[in-house]
């Protein structure tokens, strides 16, 4: 298993452009099955998480190619069974579910395991599923959906985390090729819902309201091929933005879409950090120390829980004492002990961690955990004095694109060590 040594101490200045969003191609590409025609996606990042996806497109029967950044997907034939040996490697893979349901009327798919962020469940994911008339078995830790035909219905998605992204995305994908119209209330507004349905309304659907609470789904009888980009990664971007408030002299993000960052940028402009915003891009400059701040997971467009680990990271050299809320993952935690692993003065109290700001961290061997877990001890690293030896950073190469070398471009004395 690869490791990434970071000699901390090193400031970084320059820019460095944003991929594509990793939870925006997932289940775009997943989209894809539910035409015969032809489908072609750019700016698919190269991640582990896309590489399952492919598989499972492929295993599904569906032609794919894949020429750098684009993907050409023909799903001509297709079957219904996702395999399980691809499908276990990534939880994200439940979201083929809703399309195979509404192209075949029938899928089976093994279901998400728990990870280290908390329990995964796809409950609401079923409910909207039996809403449009499926029948849902669980059996053999495989999911099996089933339905003669779907017929559009009002959905109320909203559970007691608030809203569901896949969950939302999956009956979206589901109810575009039902008899009649689909009401989904309590929908997600992320981003990535956003773009999932504007490719299938270039596809044919016909959706309204995606970004807002309450989506309508008209079903059309078939989806022909379309051709899209996904939009920028803003989870990737917000990481290079706190990457530059905790040792950067000035680091500007490219190709972002500001809006999709605001509740990152205005929460390290309340930490004190200048940040000037263009169209396309966001520059940040140094202020001294942080601030200390109070933060709050929500659903988009509040603050992201993907950011709340990176956060911590900034907020355990700051002045003062911080209290981070975590109100997605409650348990979404595991960078905590591995922080104080480099000195950082972190308590838990539930799903609420204090932050007492030290003066500096010190480089250590520190285990990497989940996505965004991984990614804030690469930024703690870049920060304490000492080398930072970061394992597993399998988690890392998931969901950012090449994260070592775009650090090394801004200056991070940042290296990998194949293990
Ligand atoms: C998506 O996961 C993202 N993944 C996650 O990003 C992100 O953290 C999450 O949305 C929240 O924004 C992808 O898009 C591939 P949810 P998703 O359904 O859709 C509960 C990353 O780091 N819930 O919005 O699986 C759930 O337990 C990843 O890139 C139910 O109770 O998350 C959670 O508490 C991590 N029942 C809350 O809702 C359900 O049926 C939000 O989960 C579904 C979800």
């Amino acid at each position: 298993m690869d490791k990434i040594l970071i000699h901390g101490g090193h400031p970084l200045s320059g820019s460095i452009k944003v991929s594509g969003s990793k939870n925006s191609a997932l289940p775009i590409l997943a989209a894809t099955l539910l035409s015969r025609e032809p489908c072609v996606v750019h700016g698919v990042p190269d991640l582990s998480d896309t590489h399952y996806m492919l598989q499972i497109l492929a295993h599904l029967g569906a032609q794919v190619e894949r020429a750098s950044g684009t993907v050409s997907v023909t799903a001509d034939k297709v079957e219904s069974v996702a395999p399980y040996d691809v499908v276990r490697k990534m939880r994200a893979s439940v979201c083929v579910l809703g399309p195979l349901l509404g192209r075949c009327k029938e899928a089976t798919v093994s279901l998400p395991g728990g990870c280290v962020i908390g329990d995964r469940p796809i409950d609401l994911h079923l409910t909207g599923f039996e809403a449009l008339g499926a029948a849902v078995r669980v059996e053999g830790g495989d999911v099996k959906v089933f339905a003669p035909k779907l017929t559009g219905a009002v959905i109320n998605l909203r559970g007691k985390f608030g809203p569901t992204v896949l969950g939302t995305d999956n009956v979206m994908m589901a109810a575009v090729l039902a008899d009649g119209v689909t009401v989904i209330e309590g929908a997600a507004q992320e981003p990535e819902v956003v773009d999932l349905a504007n490719f299938l309304n270039k596809m044919g659907a016909k959706i309204e309201g995606a970004g807002t609470r309450r989506v309508i789904i008209e079903g059309v009888p078939t989806l022909h091929g379309a051709e899209h980009t996904v939009i920028p990664d803003r989870i990737e971007a917000g990481t290079f933005l706190v990457a530059g408030a905790i040792c950067g002299k000035a680091v500007t993000v490219k190709r972002v879409e500001p809006e999709h960052v605001r509740s990152v940028t205005d929460a390290l402009t309340r930490c004190g950090f200048p940040i000037d915003i263009a169209d396309h891009s966001i520059s940040i400059s140094p202020n001294g120390e942080a601030k200390a701040l109070e933060l709050i997971t929500e659903p988009y467009p509040g603050f992201p829980t993907d950011m709340q680990a990176q956060m911590c990271a900034l907020l355990s050299t700051s002045d003062g004492i911080s209290v981070v809320t975590e109100n997605i993952f409650p348990q979404r935690y595991m960078h905590v002990a591995e922080l104080k692993r480099m000195g950082a003065q972190m308590q838990l109290e539930g799903a609420t961690a204090v932050i007492q700001g030290v003066d500096r961290l010190l480089g250590a061997q520190v285990m990497a955990s989940d996505l965004r877990a991984s990614a804030a001890l690469v930024l703690a690293g870049l920060k304490a004095d000492g080398i930072t030896e970061v394992s597993r950073v399998y988690h890392i190469d998931r969901g950012y694109e090449h994260l070592d070398e775009k650090l090394s471009e801004l200056g991070a004395q940042i290296e990998r060590v194949k293990g």
